[in-house]
């Protein structure tokens, strides 16, 4: 793993952290009256009179040509292709087929930026309770997880809540085990750490392997995979997802005083290889240099499909540059959609764009991500100054007939644009009725199924409304 890599995954493992630390999101609707937002009266009426195109633009992608075409080109990426590992050969001709159908569109300026993606390929795994009663206990590995040996680890288990009960044990009580962590789903952001720090903080305390909770908060019977990370100094060990059901019945075990003994066998490997940050661009017609960037990730997780994590969101950034250039409209500042490589594996495509353009990104003006799934448009959570998020309300109230007026203050709106936002750029995500996502997040479960066709038709008239209006109007988003 280069050492950028490991200061992407480390930055990335922080947000995470940050993001977990943070206050419940308040939705506020009129976030215009509420912060005594002070725009001109000329500013305002400028960002009314783009009713017509934001219409226009609605209508098109609602009810006109491209009614259905979002899902369409989403179920045949994902029937096509599958999941899309970071680093593996089917991400690459994925890639291919995005650039191929965007071409098709007599859309020309496509192209790509190499980027060192890491890639961890699943291989067999099973767990299986040997005491007090035999059961197989479903799994998935966490990304970056080592293997066990070939035969297998057989230990006691010991059952936590949280890493402070962990933290409160002695040493000899854990050593030797495999750590179960049967700790309460609060939020993703709150509960997150478990998967991200559970096998290093076990291993710090000589456990063998750590199999934690999965991070959902609605199960039938199903593990959800993600990326965790190894300490300095820890041993690496082993370390999986169980499910709510049987992490909750392994905590009832335990607190009976039932001896424990589970095996399990793992296997994994891990090399890098070179994949694709994929970019369109809509050149602008006045300020081409300056940059509204639209934004989802093309890779997924082995399991499932990624057609919600993120096809959805790679899907309706894919439309921006279709329906604009289908609408013959162009905006001043120039739109650059871009499809993020190996965002499961550290964000680590999203870093080498910052990274590589770095003297160009003070010419964003704003960075748009979808990743928390692309169900109904309700606004958008927006980073940044309290004046950039006063413009930003103005023009979301262009949406009230699709009803996706709202704005939730976030200081850092996405994953794959925290790149960006730590350095200032004003950046937003697409709010949407989400409540289901983490039911299906890096799951089996994420299939085309999870996927509606006019929700992903309003979700594409949203995103390519909302960039279109702040890439032509005549005022930048402020910094901080
Ligand atoms: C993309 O188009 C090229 C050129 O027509 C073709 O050779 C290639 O097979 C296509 N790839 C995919 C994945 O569709
Ligand atoms: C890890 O171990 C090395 C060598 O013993 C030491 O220099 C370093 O400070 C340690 N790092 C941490 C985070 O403990
Ligand atoms: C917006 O909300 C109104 C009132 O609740 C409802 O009648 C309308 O169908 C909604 N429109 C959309 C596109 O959801
Ligand atoms: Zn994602």
């Amino acid at each position: 793993m280069s050492r950028h890599l490991e200061v992407a995954i480390f930055v990335w493992y922080t947000t995470v952290l940050l993001v977990s630390a943070k206050p419940k999101q308040n939705v506020v609707k009129s976030y215009s009256e509420l912060h005594k937002c002070e725009l001109s009266e000329e500013l305002k009426t400028e960002i009314a009179s783009y009713d017509s195109v934001v219409n226009d633009i609605i209508d098109f992608a609602v009810s006109g040509p491209f009614k259905g075409r979002a899902y369409s080109e989403l179920e045949r990426f994902i029937d096509t292709f599958g999941p899309r590992v970071s680093g593996s050969e089917v991400l690459e001709r994925a890639i291919d087929h995005v650039i191929n159908i965007t071409r098709a569109e007599d859309v020309k300026d496509v192209y790509t930026e190499e980027v060192e993606v890491p890639h961890w390929v699943r291989g067999h795994e099973s767990a299986e309770l040997l005491e007090p009663r035999r059961k197989s206990l479903s799994l998935l590995g966490l990304g970056t997880s080592v293997a066990t040996a070939p035969d297998g680890v057989t230990a006691e288990a010991i059952v936590v809540h949280s890493f402070d009960e962990l933290d409160a044990m002695d040493n000899d009580k854990v050593k030797g085990k495999i750590v179960v962590y049967d700790q309460p789903y609060v939020s993703y952001g709150d509960t997150v750490r478990y998967r991200s720090q559970g096998a290093s903080k076990a291993a710090a305390k000589g456990a063998v392997a750590a199999l934690i909770r999965t991070i959902a908060p609605f199960s039938i019977y199903s593990p959800h995979t993600g990326m965790q990370r190894y300490s300095d100094n820890v041993t690496k060990i082993p370390t999986a997802c169980i499910t709510l059901e049987d992490a909750d019945f392994l905590g009832r075990l335990y607190r009976n005083k039932e001896k424990i003994v589970i095996k399990l066998v793992m296997s994994s490997t891990m090399d890098t290889k070179t994949s694709r940050n994929t970019l369109i661009d809509v050149k602008g017609t006045q300020h081409p240099e300056k940059l509204v960037i639209v934004s989802g990730h093309i890779d997924s997780w082995d399991v499932g499909t990624g057609a919600m994590d993120d096809g959805g969101g790679m899907i309706v950034s894919w439309a921006v540059p279709i329906i604009l250039k289908e609408l013959n409209l162009r905006p001043k500042r120039t739109i650059r959609s871009i499809f993020w490589t190996g965002e499961e594996l550290g964000l680590v495509g999203a870093f080498a764009y910052a990274k590589k353009h770095k003297v160009e990104n003070d010419n964003i003006n704003f960075v748009m991500e979808s990743d928390e799934g692309t169900f109904k448009p309700l606004g958008l959570t927006v980073g940044g100054s309290q004046h950039a998020r006063c413009i930003v309300a103005e023009v979301l109230k262009l949406f009230s007939s699709i009803n996706a007026t709202a704005l939730v203050e976030e200081e850092s709106p996405g994953s794959d644009i925290v790149a960006l936002v730590s350095q200032g750029v004003p950046g937003a995500g697409l709010l949407n009725a989400n409540e289901k996502y983490f039911w299906f997040h890096h799951s089996e479960g994420d299939t085309m199924n999870v996927e509606n066709a006019e929700e992903l038709d309003l979700c594409a008239a949203f995103w390519t409304a909302v960039a279109y209006v702040i890439a032509d109007m005549s005022v930048d988003i402020p910094r901080k």
